[in-house]
């Protein structure tokens, strides 16, 4: 035998010196649903860390991670009214600002990104505005792009649309630019495959939609080919980082995309992947933690530069 890979495990220290990837606090973004009122705190489904929280508990909560070295945080808004016309926007980001404006006045070089999307803020819970039956893809852009702006303007770095609309990419970085946010950055949920993983997300965002399903705007999960356009369409259009979810599904696509980007990857560990892994630990079938942080650092070995995921508070505090 002259190839003997035991040589290479033969001790932690080895094992150290030798490893490829790691998982790093760095490496994480935790997302938070912003609520109104005070001092409101509530895990929506126990032990799998989707917390609402109002601005004040909130920012208070991300600071903390922070001064742990995460790497950033995301914020989506949960507000009390719903408008189907985009027209009472400002309103309904009124708590999700306060949160970002106590945030970086205590740290200034905090990362904020905030989602772009219309499901939490309407009454139907579709991404995009509805017009005579249908999800109007054009009617939906300006008001991304508004939403964005507001966003920028209460002091987040990132907008994150996870609409899935044609060209809002285009249209977000067009509209920032002309209310001279140009150092505001667009993290692009690139690849989000219309999937059951999204379940208990949508009781923490208030944002299932009432009827039908969002298969016209999300990705089939069938589709490779149609994966790589989505991508190089958002990058095309001026994205600065790409996102791919869910993740543990879809860790061919992040293969894929780092082999044909340059730009900075996301996975985003979504609601019912942590669900599942919570639920067969719950079960005893396996250690909690062991089997989150391997699950983490495969999507780190598959090319994602950041992951979005519930467990990083789980991890830090
Ligand atoms: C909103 C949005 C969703 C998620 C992130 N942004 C849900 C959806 O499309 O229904 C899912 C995240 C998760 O499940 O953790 N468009």
């Amino acid at each position: 035998m002259n190839t003997r890979l035991r040589r290479l495990r033969q001790n932690p220290e080895v094992r150290r010196l030798f490893q490829e990837s790691d998982l790093q606090p760095r490496h994480l973004v935790q997302p938070y649903f912003v609520v109104s009122g005070c001092g409101v705190q509530k895990e929506t489904r126990p032990g799998i860390g989707l917390w609402q929280m109002s601005a004040d508990v909130c920012a208070k909560d991300a600071l903390a991670l922070l001064e742990r070295g995460v790497g950033g945080i995301m914020l989506f808004g949960v507000p009390d009214i719903k408008d189907d016309t985009g027209a009472k926007l400002s309103e309904q980001l009124s708590t999700l600002q306060r949160t970002v404006d106590t945030i970086k006045k205590a740290r200034p070089t905090a990362v904020v990104f905030a989602d772009v999307c219309l499901c939490s803020f309407t009454t139907h819970g579709h991404c995009g505005i509805v017009h005579e039956g249908t999800i109007d893809n054009d009617r939906t852009l300006p008001v991304l792009a508004d939403m964005s702006v507001l966003l920028a303007r209460s002091g987040v770095d990132f907008v994150s649309p996870s609409d899935m609309m044609d060209g809002r990419v285009a249209a977000i970085r067009e509209a920032l630019d002309a209310a001279s946010f140009s150092q505001t950055g667009i993290l692009s949920y690139a690849v989000k495959i219309a999937s059951a993983f999204y379940g208990p997300f949508r009781d923490a965002a208030h944002s299932a939609p009432q009827l039908g399903d969002r298969s016209s705007y999300q990705m089939p999960a069938n589709n490779r080919r149609e994966a790589l356009r989505e991508l190089a369409l958002d990058e095309a259009e001026g994205a600065d980082a790409l996102l791919i979810k869910p993740a543990m599904t879809n860790l061919d696509l992040l293969r894929d995309a780092r082999e044909r980007t340059e730009l900075p990857l996301f996975a985003y560990q979504v609601s019912g992947e942590i669900g599942m892994i919570r639920a067969a630990a719950d079960a005893k079938m396996f250690d909690y933690d062991r089997a989150m942080l391997e699950t983490l650092v495969s999507m780190r070995r598959a090319g994602a530069d950041t992951v979005i995921s519930y467990y990083a508070r789980q991890w830090l505090v």
